[in-house]
Parts: structure tokens; sequence; C-alpha cells
């Protein structure tokens, strides 16, 4: 297994380039199933998150090619419906394959996701939308066993505005019978990213980015011509690197509508900003304030950016309250950053945290995507020494070439064989 050694203490300065969002690839992806043809999707990150739905889906008899940046995608030979345990369980996301899957053949056979180090993770409302839409169901040895004769447009209200399952449901509702009203849906940016791919293909979608989406099932759809926006978490992470550093950086082709909620508590937080449609320039504060934070659905706070301000929030000045709203488990790099001397207290789902000095650079270990991030960032500012970040599987899965864009920022930082 793979680690990543950083020397902190360097500031940032220079332009990074963010890739494709994986939040955005995955449906887009799994979208490619509704019909045959060859759909191209371009701005496609190279992640292992990409490379097991592309396995998934290539056991299916998908076939996918990738050339000067564009992947191809046909599902003409589309032949199994099954996605197996051994992948569905390090990728959980591949529950969006179920949509799609019954709305081209009308069954699927996935294996149940299981929860993460973040949560439970629990599928209950894609599965009870599906009933609603007409999908006949049951659970054999960890399996959902998915069947209908025609998807059904339906009412659906999601008691939780869930990301996917807002989108597994738009993947169905797009060529069932009638209309489908789908209420507190989410509203992320990945969501209208995949109703412009959905609209491309033919399909009649429209509030999507609000809380309340309507579709109206059309009989056929054509193959998709589709770039994958850029990716707000990664573009997040490395505006709150520059903030941590004292850098200045320009990040080049991202959203700053994206991130609203981010630039409003980095601003707060002290750091300089400035923006265009597909820009943005910061400059980190030479004090860093403590800000409180809380996660919400799109358009608040990201949960995906917590932990990465929160490894900020540890050399504040003074105290923050981080609050996680969106999963029950999701403070796990507290005690990796404790480690490195961070003084956190953790109460139920609020975390307070004491800025001090600075971090000591020490050995940690990653327990998720978004925790190994933040465990890079604490390392940048450890300025004693060597910080090794283990079982960097985790950042591989949502991070494309992360620490060659931090090394051309200059950070002292490179990838070791454990
Ligand atoms: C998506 O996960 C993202 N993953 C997550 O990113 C992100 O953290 C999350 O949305 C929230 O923004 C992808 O898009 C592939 P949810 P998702 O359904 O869809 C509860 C990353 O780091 N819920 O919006 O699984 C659930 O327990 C990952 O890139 C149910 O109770 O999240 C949670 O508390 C991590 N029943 C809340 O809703 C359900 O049927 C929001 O979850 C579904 C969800």
């Amino acid at each position: 297994m793979d680690k990543i050694v950083i020397e902190g203490g360097t500031v940032l300065k220079g332009t990074v380039k963010i890739s494709g969002a994986k939040n955005a690839a995955l449906p887009v992806i799994a979208a490619c199933l509704l019909t045959g043809g060859r759909h191209q999707i371009h701005n496609v990150p190279h992640l292992k998150d990409i490379q097991t739905i592309r396995l998934i889906m290539s056991r299916m008899g998908v076939v996918f090619q990738e050339d000067e940046g564009v992947l191809s995608v046909s599902s003409d030979n589309l032949r199994e419906f099954e996605a197996s345990y051994d992948l569905v369980k390090t990728m959980r996301a591949s529950i969006l394959l179920i949509g799609p899957l019954l709305a081209r053949l009308g069954k699927a056979k996935i294996s149940m996701p299981g929860g993460c180090a973040i949560g439970a993770r629990p599928i209950n409302l894609h599965l009870k939308a599906l009933a609603a839409m007409g999908v006949d169901m049951f659970l054999d040895r960890g399996y959902i066993n998915a069947q209908t004769d025609r998807l059904k447009g339906a009412s659906i209200f999601f008691d939780i505005p869930t990301v996917t399952g807002t989108e597994n449901i738009m993947m169905a509702a797009v060529k069932a019978e009638g209309q489908t009203i789908l209420k507190n849906s989410a509203a992320e940016p990945e969501i209208q990213n995949l109703a412009d791919m959905l609209r491309g293909m033919g399909a009649h979608i429209e509030g999507d980015g609000t809380d309340t989406i309507i579709i109206d099932g059309v009989d056929d759809l054509r193959p998709a011509q589709h770039k994958i926006i850029p990716d707000r978490i990664e573009a997040g992470t490395f505006m709150i690197a520059a903030t941590m550093t004292q850098g200045e950086i320009t990040i080049e082709d991202c959203r700053p509508d994206h991130l609203p909620a981010v630039i409003e508590k980095l601003q707060s937080v002290g750091a300089g900003i400035e923006m265009t449609d597909n820009d943005l320039f910061i400059k980190g504060p030479d004090t860093i304030n403590s800000v409180d934070i809380k996660t919400m659905p799109f358009p608040g706070f990201p949960t995906d950016l917590q932990a990465q301000f929160m490894a900020m929030m540890c050399i504040a000045n003074g105290s923050s309250i981080i609050k996680e709203t969106i999963f029950e488990n999701r403070f796990i790099h507290v005690s990796e950053l404790k480690r490195m001397g961070a003084d956190i207290s953790i109460n139920g789902n609020q975390a307070l945290v004491r800025g001090k000095d600075r971090l000591l650079a020490a050995p940690v270990m990653a327990t998720d995507l978004r925790a190994s991030a933040s465990l890079v960032l604490a390392g940048l500012v450890a300025e004693d020494g060597r910080t090794e970040v283990s079982r960097i599987y985790h950042l591989d899965r949502g991070y494309e070439a992360l620490e060659e864009k931090f090394q051309a920022l200059g950070a002292m930082i490179r990838r070791e064989k454990a």
C-alpha cells in the first residue's frame, strides 16, 4: 500500500487545474445504460471509483474506450444486469446502476452496498421511490432483486434530500410511463450536470437545482455528448490549502458558483478571493480567523469539505464549532489530527476545535476519502518534519494525482511505497 510523505512549511504558490467531478461522472456513466449507441463523455477524471464503475458495467457487456480525453461508452451489448458484491462493497455509489438498468431492461440485481466508515449509508429512500414507480423488489443473500414490466411515473417525496437517491430516480423516470415529480430532491450541481446530460439525450426534465424536479417520460433516448463539470470538492480542498499556508494560488477550470458557502466561509477566515466564471484566485491571510461551520445540503457548506476545513481550524486564532449534520460518523479524522497535536473535543455531531500555533508532523492513517485529504492538508503546515499518511488508497478514490498537483504548487510532498 502506498503512503504520502510531506515535509510541511511550504507556502503554496502557482496554478492548479481542477479535474472533472467524481460525483458528477459516476451518475453520468451509469446513465449510459439508458440507451444503446455511442455516448461520448468529456472531462472524466482518472480515479479508482471510475475504474470500479467501469469494471462493474463492463461485466454487464458495456464497452468503454478512452482516447484524447474522451470516454466513449456503448451499451449496445448490454446482456447482464448484476452488480456483484465484490465490487459494490468497494464503492457504494454502484447503487446508481439500479435506476438505469430498470429503465432499460426492467430488471436489476445489485448487491446491497453496505455501510462505510462515515455512516450506515442506507438506501431505503431509493427503494421506496422505485416501489412507488411499480418496481417489485426482494432481498436475497445480500442482493436486491428488482423487476418491473414498465416503470410508471409517480409523485415522490424524499424524507431527506438524498443526492444519489435523486439521481437514481431521475434516471428511472426519464423513460417511465407518465410524469414523475420528485419533492424535497437534492439540488447539488452534480444533479444539474446529470439533468443536462439526460436532456441532451432527449429527456424532459425541469426543476433540477431546486427541491422539486419534474420529469415527463419519453419513449426513446439518443446517445449523449456530455462534459463533466469540475470537481467542486477538489477545488475547495485547494482553496483551503492555500488559506492554511498563506499561499497565493490560481485555481483554473473551477466553478465558483458551485462553492457559495465555501467562498463565504473562507472570506470570513481571512482569505482574499477574486473570481471569474471558471477561475478563482485565492490569497491566504497572515492570521487564520476561527469560523464555525455546519454542513448542509447544497447550497450549504458541503459535508465533503468538513474534514479539510477542520484541519485548517486546528491552526486558527481562537476556537471554532464544526457541526456535521449529513453523516453520523464523519469525525474519524479527529483522532488522527489529534496525533498531530490538534486540540479537538467531540460532543455528538459537534466538534469544538481550539486553534493552536502549529501542528506537529507525525505518521497518520487515512480512514476515508475526505479524511485522507484533511491529513494531507495538516501535513502541509506541520513544519517540524515528515508527516506520513498511510492507506492512501482512500485518497486515490476521489483525487486525481493530488500529490503531483501539490508538488506543482511548491509543496514538499511525494508518494512512496509503504
Ligand atoms: C453523495 O452520497 C456523495 N456521493 C457523497 O460524497 C456526499 O457526501 C453525499 O452525497 C452528501 O452530499 C456521490 O455522489 C457518489 P445522500 P449519497 O444520499 O448520495 C441519508 C464523497 O466523499 N439517506 O445525499 O450516498 C444518508 O444516510 C462522498 O465523494 C438515507 O437515510 O448521500 C445521509 O445521512 C462521500 N436513506 C443523508 O441521507 C437513503 O436512501 C444524505 O445522504 C439515502 C440517504
